[in-house]
């Protein structure tokens, strides 16, 4: 029977194309999955797409799509690139799928009735026109949205909310018989202080969009972006449609993420858990963050660094190594060409390929093609390759990718200085025989368990390595098993291939890059230089002057207040039904302090007719009141009742 190992990445956002950053996560979990393969593990690896919440509803809605649609089209563009990438994930959950919408639904339900979700009030900054809620310190001065520098407005609603506080205690009982449940161990201490600090319940619904997982029972509330996502954990393993594969592979032995998202997966994701009583996952581990040339990754930036044109200059294998041996695991790095470039030269091609390339070579010239027979095996070459082997089974239980790699390394430089020192020219050239063919031999077993080695980090390079070595098959197929030395047949034909990595230009491509690193910035004083636009254009709206144009686009009219009824849970809107001559409609005025529903219906007020509809509260308004604000509240303008509703005002 093999142990079985479930790895996941996060699910992504379709927001955004995927870049470099969600590379990272998804290549070191398929390096971590590929290995746990070749260690003779059962493995399920899992990625996918996190497409519900109001930042893809507004990036659809900005797009002129619906979320659905916009979502479909990302999800090829990740599977593309995972592709490109060789990730070997088992499956690719989507949140829009049913499966995964069936398994939100349930644990919202169970926690509903065991009392860990409840109904209150969320309380928070609103602005009506983006539809949005910010927290106080993410406003400008004066309450004001940081997207469209209009004010905001306290608002309540209700929600659901998750009794989080209650699992305060249970948490650091875990994390204290747990203390490897977060790698690296400084961002474990950073969880610790975090709780010890106190827990706040969380709101775990949402009324003012709509793009969302609904509530059980209570349809107006979309479940929030995070409780949904983090069950896909749960959901796209199997729960609740593949309970064999579930009952397998759950708990999770590591979810991989970036520090970013740390407190959803070793806080909320566990909380969660403990409630639904069900068994926590062993290991959550949050990475860096990378850089882009020394800065922090922005738009134009970005493109310097697309992946897929990462691909296509350097190889997909070369860029999964550097990505795992130019930093270490845990900690953040920087991504520039040179250090790229630099790496395919030096380790690649200098360390690994020249060794190879040499190795047949020398075979070629020496025994034409045909591996000769060992009279014994080198015992120094053939003993640290073993230790290597059983170093790096150990380093990857912990993730440490990049020593991992400088072990492997150490195999392939001794191997290298190896050849140096026995000259095989020189044997040859004293026809000492046997010795020659010792020494081929080992050269040529090394590169074959060197093979193995990086099989789950370079996997083609590694099976490239294989056919030459002549060995039949997939590398991808056999294990850590198969390193045991003399694994080589003698007589067997090798088939000598072009150098596995050519050398780069480093000159030139630093050149190159500088040119689109030039252009990129290019893009970015664009960039800015429209955001400083879109931010005069703000200013100009608080306290600027406007032409008559301007003026006449606001479509003032007389209405007549037909019902009014009280919004429940606000102390502020009221419902309005308003008679504006063309048509009845809904409008929601933050008027009910000051006037109470009775006194409102007959008055004739002034009404802003051509706005765009807002949703307050679950309620469609089609248009605003003009009132008087002053510190005491708010005062209609008194209009005669001879004034029939529809008459316009300017
Ligand atoms: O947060 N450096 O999705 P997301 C390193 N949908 N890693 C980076 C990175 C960078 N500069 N930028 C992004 C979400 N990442 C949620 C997750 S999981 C239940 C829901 C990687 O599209 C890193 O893994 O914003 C980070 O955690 C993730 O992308 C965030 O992806
Ligand atoms: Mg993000």
């Amino acid at each position: 029977m093999k142990k079985s190992y479930y790895v996941t990445t996060p699910i992504y956002y379709v927001n955004d194309v995927p870049h470099i950053g969600h590379a990272y996560t998804t290549i070191a979990t398929d390096v971590m999955a590929r290995f746990k393969r070749w260690t003779n593990h059962e493995v399920f690896f899992l990625t996918g797409t996190d497409e519900h919440g109001q930042k893809v509803e507004k990036a659809a809605k900005e797009k002129g799509r619906t979320p659905k649609s916009l979502a479909d089209e990302m999800v090829k563009r990740f599977q593309e690139l995972w592709k490109r990438l060789d990730i070997t994930n088992n499956h690719f959950v989507r949140t829009t799928d049913d499966y995964h919408a069936r398994v939100v639904q349930e644990f919202f339900s169970r926690l509903l009735e065991s009392g860990d979700i409840y109904l209150g009030e969320y309380e928070g900054w609103y602005c009506t026109p983006c539809e949005t809620y910010w927290l106080e310190d993410e406003l400008g001065e004066g309450m004001i949205c940081p997207d469209c520098g209009r004010p905001t407005e306290r608002l309540k609603e209700p929600s659901y909310f998750f009794k989080l506080s209650k699992y305060q205690e249970p948490l650091l009982k875990f994390y204290q018989e747990n203390p490897e449940f977060v790698r690296p161990q400084s961002r474990m201490n950073e969880i610790v202080s975090f709780v010890s600090g106190g827990l706040n319940d969380i709101s775990i619904s949402r009324t003012n969009f709509s793009w969302g997982i609904p509530v059980p029972g209570d349809p107006k509330h979309v479940i929030y972006v995070w409780f949904d996502a983090l069950f896909n954990y749960l959901s796209g393993l199997g729960y609740g449609w593949n309970n064999e594969r579930y009952q397998q592979f759950w708990p999770a032995d590591v979810h991989f993420i970036g520090k970013d998202i740390l407190r959803f997966h070793a806080v909320f994701w566990p909380a969660f858990l403990m409630a639904a009583g069900m068994p926590l996952p062993k290991r959550v581990f949050a990475h860096g963050w990378w850089t882009v040339e020394g800065r922090k990754m922005s738009k134009s930036l970005r493109n310097v660094v697309d992946p897929h044109l990462l691909i296509d200059l350097y190889g997909a294998d070369a860029l999964r190594y550097f990505l795992l041996r130019e930093v270490s695991f845990g900690f953040d790095g920087d991504f520039s060409h040179r250090a790229m470039a630099h790496r395919v030269n030096g380790d690649l091609a200098n360390d690994l390929g020249n060794l190879f390339y040499r190795s047949l070579s020398m075979e070629m010239k020496y025994f034409k093609g045909e591996i000769p027979q060992p009279s014994g095996r080198d015992q120094e070459i053939s003993s640290l390759a073993e230790a290597v082997v059983k170093d790096v089974v150990e380093l990857m239980e912990m993730q440490e990718f990049k020593k991992s790699l400088e072990r492997i390394w150490d195999l392939v430089k001794a191997i290298n200085k190896y050849i140096d020192t026995k000259a095989p020219w020189q044997l040859a050239k004293e026809k000492r025989e046997q010795e020659l063919k010792d020494t081929i031999y080992t050269m040529l077993e090394g590169c074959r368990v060197i093979a193995l080695l990086i099989s789950p980090f370079m996997p083609n390079k590694a099976q490239e390595m294989w056919k030459q070595l002549g060995m039949e098959g997939s590398i991808l197929e056999r294990s850590v098993d198969d390193t045991a030395w003399g694994g080589l047949p003698a007589g067997q034909k090798v088939k000598k291939g072009d150098p596995l990595f050519p050398r780069i230009d480093e000159e030139k491509m630093v050149a190159k890059v500088e040119k689109m690193l030039a252009k990129a910035e290019k893009g970015e004083v664009k960039a800015e230089k429209k955001e400083a636009k879109a931010k005069e254009k703000v200013a100009k709206r608080a306290d600027g002057l406007i032409d008559i144009s301007e003026f006449a686009k606001v479509k003032l009219v007389v209405a007549l207040i037909e019902k009014a009824e009280r919004v429940p849970k606000s102390e502020k809107l009221v419902k309005l039904q308003v008679d504006v001559g063309t048509d009845r409609r809904t409008i929601v005025a933050g008027i009910g302090k000051d006037y109470s529903p009775e006194e409102l219906v007959g008055k004739r007020v002034i009404v802003v007719a051509n706005l765009k509809p807002a949703k307050l509260m679950g309620i469609e308004s089609k248009g605003m009141l003009i009132a008087a604000v002053t510190k005491e509240g708010v005062r209609l303008p008194i209009i005669p009742e001879d004034v029939p509703p529809g008459t316009e005002v300017h």
